[in-house]
């Protein structure tokens, strides 16, 4: 395993596998990417992770866009759960797919899945995302019965929007058997505005919790993400990125749906492109060095101030 610059292992790869998507969500970051051109095939996809594991990635998140739009998607998932050393597999979907694809995901060796739930209203649902809230419920209860394990709901925290809500997202949370997941709204690829008059620190919501757990676990290597253990259902919170704790604990790095290597999240200015090198042919020893670059080149975004 190699380390960057800084000696953090890079063991999870988050692979966007298309930036297409069903839905038009209002808070939507699209993974920090802008137009992509193309996408990656499965085998590109397969060639790149297997990389990677060689590197030291454990743990691989397919992302989008939304990833079940992709036509192959069973066969990406089927295609990266064999490859020897992906210890974990899993998903973030906005769910409206899953009463279709949860139970063959699962047959498919996916591991387990994020479900983005802004809220439980309909009408707000709709507001957010331009979509239909039923089948998003239908396809969490699915995909908790196919076994996939643990099913978190991504809520992003957003004044005037949902801070309301949270309550009763615990409460659903504890119904479904699955982890809520608070994430506060971050400004990546977002209207100055519509970040100012909705984004809310996560502080009051802490400590509300903290009052509440029974137990608050760490989660190591995860940008040290807490998590609160209730008596009814687990609640995690993601922490603001602009927190020095959270990059020198950051593990990963990203694909893009069009095949660059993606050091940062915030940054656009230090993509590694594999895929086009892999087109024109270029030896696997070539592509593996552009891997290490890739991984040379990340830094903590934001740097403890001495
Ligand atoms: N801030 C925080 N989280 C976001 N997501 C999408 N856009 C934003 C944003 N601006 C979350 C969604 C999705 C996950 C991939 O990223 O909840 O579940
Ligand atoms: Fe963005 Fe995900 Fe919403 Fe699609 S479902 S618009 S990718 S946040």
């Amino acid at each position: 395993m190699i380390l960057d610059p800084f000696g953090r292992p890079t063991t999870n790869l988050r692979i966007s596998v298309t930036q297409r998507c069903n839905l038009r969500c209002i808070y939507c970051h699209r993974e920090g990417e802008t137009s992509p051109e193309t996408e990656m095939t499965v085998d590109e996809i397969v060639e790149i992770v297997k990389l990677g594991v060689e590197l030291g990635i454990k743990s691989v998140k397919l992302t989008g866009g939304e990833p079940l739009v992709r036509e192959d998607i069973l066969k990406i998932v089927k295609s990266i759960s064999r490859i020897p050393g992906v210890q974990d597999l899993s998903m973030t979907t906005n769910g409206n797919l899953l009463p279709v694809y949860a139970e063959d995901l699962a047959e498919a060796g996916l591991n387990r899945v994020n479900v983005s739930l802004p809220t439980l209203n309909e009408q707000k649902y709709r507001a957010i995302t331009g979509g239909d809230l039923k089948p998003v419920i239908a396809g969490i209860k699915a995909a908790v019965t196919a076994g996939l394990n643990p099913v978190k709901l991504n809520m992003v925290y957003m004044k005037g929007i949902n801070t309301d809500e949270v309550y009763s997202m615990i409460d659903f949370a504890a119904k479904t058997n699955t982890i809520l997941q608070v994430i506060e709204l971050e400004p990546v690829n977002l209207d100055r505005d519509f970040y100012e008059k909705h984004h809310a620190p996560l502080d009051a919501l802490i400590k509300y919790l903290s009052e509440r757990a029974k137990e608050v676990k760490v989660r190591r290597n995860m940008q040290n993400r807490k998590v609160y253990v209730l008596p009814e259902a687990k609640v995690e919170v993601v922490p603001p990125i602009e927190n020095t704790e959270f990059c020198m604990h950051c593990t990963r790095i990203r694909l893009t749906s069009d095949g660059k290597l993606k050091p940062c999240l915030m940054r656009q200015d230090n993509l590694v492109d594999i895929l086009t090198p892999m087109r024109n042919g270029a030896d696997r020893a070539v592509l593996k060095n552009l891997f290490i670059e890739a991984i040379k080149r990340r830094r903590p975004y934001f740097i403890p101030s001495r």
